[in-house]
């Protein structure tokens, strides 16, 4: 049985990772604390009946309301995700990734230093690898991120690393590469539906199309972390999380075109990248978490195409 706080849990993919783990029976409390920036709460509003939620707005750089939090409700594991999700705001707001992606880390680690709490699960991503044209795994070096955002979940994995080591404290860290589905409060499905809404001619997408990565559901990333978390047991644990495929955006572009039944042309803006900092193409190797038996369901298609699908149901329940 276990007292679980999931930080971020209010946006999307906390929201999803707070329903399966309370889909589980060894939840005794799941407590969220999101500063709803990005998250809301109606995000968990499905949830809110389930006795055993309890649900906090507040910052969590707030580094003694944290350790209060974890003391009161006797937490033993933090899936920490609260961050700045949006690398393409960080170019010209730098210290929102200072502040939102890496400091909250620190915060956690403090709060959990504080009340001696040993298991902490955390959101990263492929983002820290930077621009590399080699196939990346788990030992890929020297790691030379060129986001702000990529630069703080690097930094969050370092402290982690010193704080594991220092103080016991096990750790499973998932390098997570696109995620897309439902409740998506950002990122590039969101973005091209809320074009297509705007224009009924065209639809802009930024860069020449080229840009290939891979694309995960966001069911398939929840049911890896805990199938990882479950599986390993060393004190240190590192992850790239994904499928085999990857997909370009020329490909999401058409995808989303053909789902929503548009009449809109596809227009590009040029240029190799979406925005500074964006990483035009990653050849991610995820043969670890492959070989340990755990794979997606969907491949990245299937994975957009069922993400459109969703947000369209979304958007119709919306306006009901
Ligand atoms: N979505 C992706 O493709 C993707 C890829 C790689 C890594 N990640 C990581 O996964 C995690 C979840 O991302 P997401 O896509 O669900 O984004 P999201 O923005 O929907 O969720 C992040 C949540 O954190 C909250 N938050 C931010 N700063 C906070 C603070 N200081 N105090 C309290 N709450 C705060 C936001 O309000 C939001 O609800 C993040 O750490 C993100 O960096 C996401």
């Amino acid at each position: 049985m276990t007292n679980v706080l999931v930080t971020g849990g209010a946006g999307f993919i906390g929201s999803h990772l707070c329903t399966t783990l309370l889909n589980g029976d060894n939840i005794v409390s799941l407590v969220v604390i999101d500063n709803f920036l990005l998250g809301s709460e109606k995000n968990v509003s499905h949830l809110l009946n389930d006795s055993r939620l309890i649900l906090i707005q507040h910052d969590i750089n707030d580094i003694s309301f944290l350790s209060e939090t974890l003391n009161q409700y006797n937490i033993d594991t933090v899936f920490h995700l609260a961050a700045n999700s949006d690398i393409s705001v960080s170019h010209t707001s730098p210290s929102v990734d200072y502040l939102n992606t890496f400091n909250t880390t620190w915060s956690v680690l403090e709060a959990m230093r504080n009340n001696n709490c040993k298991n902490l699960v955390f959101a990263s991503t492929s983002a820290i690898y930077g621009e590399s044209i080699d196939e990346i795994d788990e030992n890929y070096g020297p790691i030379h991120p060129i986001s702000h955002y990529g630069a703080g979940k690097l930094a969050s994995e370092a402290f982690i690393s010193s704080f594991s080591y220092n103080y016991n404290i096990n750790t499973w860290l998932f390098r997570f590469p696109n995620v897309v589905g439902g409740r998506s409060t950002h990122g590039i499905i969101y973005d091209f539906l809320r074009k297509l809404k705007a224009d009924s001619e065209k639809l802009i997408v930024l860069g020449n199309g080229t840009q290939e990565k891979s694309y995960l559901h966001v069911s398939d990333l929840v049911n890896g972390i805990l199938f990882c978390k479950e599986k390993y047991a060393e004190r240190y644990n590192t992850f790239n999380v994904g499928g085999l495929d990857s997909i370009n955006v020329k490909r999401i572009a058409e995808i989303v075109i053909e789902e929503t039944k548009s009449k809109q042309s596809i227009h590009f803006t040029g240029g190799d990248r979406g925005w500074i900092g964006d990483v035009p193409k990653v050849k991610y190797n995820t043969n670890k978490i492959k070989n340990s038996g755990w794979q997606p369901a969907l491949n990245s298609e299937m994975a957009i195409r069922t993400t459109v699908r969703e947000l369209i149901k979304e958007a119709e329940n919306d306006n009901k």
